[in-house]
């Protein structure tokens, strides 16, 4: 069963810590272009919440271990943008939030979705195909996009039971962490109080 969802607002951290694990490689490909960590942390200190929406893959210590990153652009169009730790990749992790995203977007009446991608991206050209994407190349940028079907009471049921789903196991895991705590022996000694 999938476990994505969406991001709440306080979760934004976790997305940064997500795309600060990215090596110089895969942020090159995520945004373009390579980013330090700073620009990191201040592209997602800029992230507007009104036009943007992240969905994620928890691991089990509530790490994002995958996300979607969703941008909405004018004329109800919105831009994706994936990233999966290393660790996960060729799992199926993209492709589930590729349908994720597509939901999410079909169900707020969006009627197109884009991915950018450089072309020697070959893990996210076999994604965008495998979505059906069709695929304008760009000197050497390629630009996929996909026309989405209009939403049905099917795809809603579609999301709400995904969300739930979500919800479910990022409740499974927090009790795991929880409990892991309640577990752990106390220490004999307090540690020393910060000065
Ligand atoms: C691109 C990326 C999101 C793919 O995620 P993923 O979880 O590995 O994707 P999936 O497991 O769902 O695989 C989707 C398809 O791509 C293929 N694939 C994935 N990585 C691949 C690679 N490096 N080389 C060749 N094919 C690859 C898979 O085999 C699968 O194809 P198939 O269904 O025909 O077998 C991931 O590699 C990533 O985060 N890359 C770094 C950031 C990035 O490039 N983002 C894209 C810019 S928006």
């Amino acid at each position: 069963m999938s476990s994505i969802r969406m991001l709440m607002p306080f979760e934004l951290h976790k997305y940064r810590d997500h795309l600060l694990c990215l090596g110089a490689d895969d942020r090159r490909l995520r945004f373009g272009a390579f980013l330090d960590d700073e620009r990191i942390q201040a592209f997602v200190d800029g992230i507007d919440l009104r036009r943007t929406r992240v969905l994620a893959q928890m691991g089990t210590d509530l790490e994002v271990i995958a996300a979607v990153h969703i941008s909405i652009l004018r004329g109800s169009a919105v831009e994706l943008a994936f990233t999966v730790d290393a660790a996960y990749r060729r799992a199926g992790i993209g492709t589930a939030l590729m349908t994720r995203a597509i939901l999410w977007s079909r169900n707020r009446r969006f009627t197109r979705a884009f991915v950018n991608y450089l072309a020697e991206n070959t893990g996210m050209r076999r994604l965008a195909g495998r979505a059906g994407m069709q695929v304008v190349n760009e000197a050497g940028e390629m630009e996929a996009f996909i026309t989405l079907p209009a939403a049905s009471l099917l795809s809603y049921a579609a999301e709400a039971l995904a969300e739930s789903a979500g919800f479910v196991d990022f409740a499974a895991k927090a009790g795991v962490v929880i409990q892991e705590c309640l577990d752990a022996p106390v220490p004999r000694a307090l540690p020393a109080r910060r000065a």
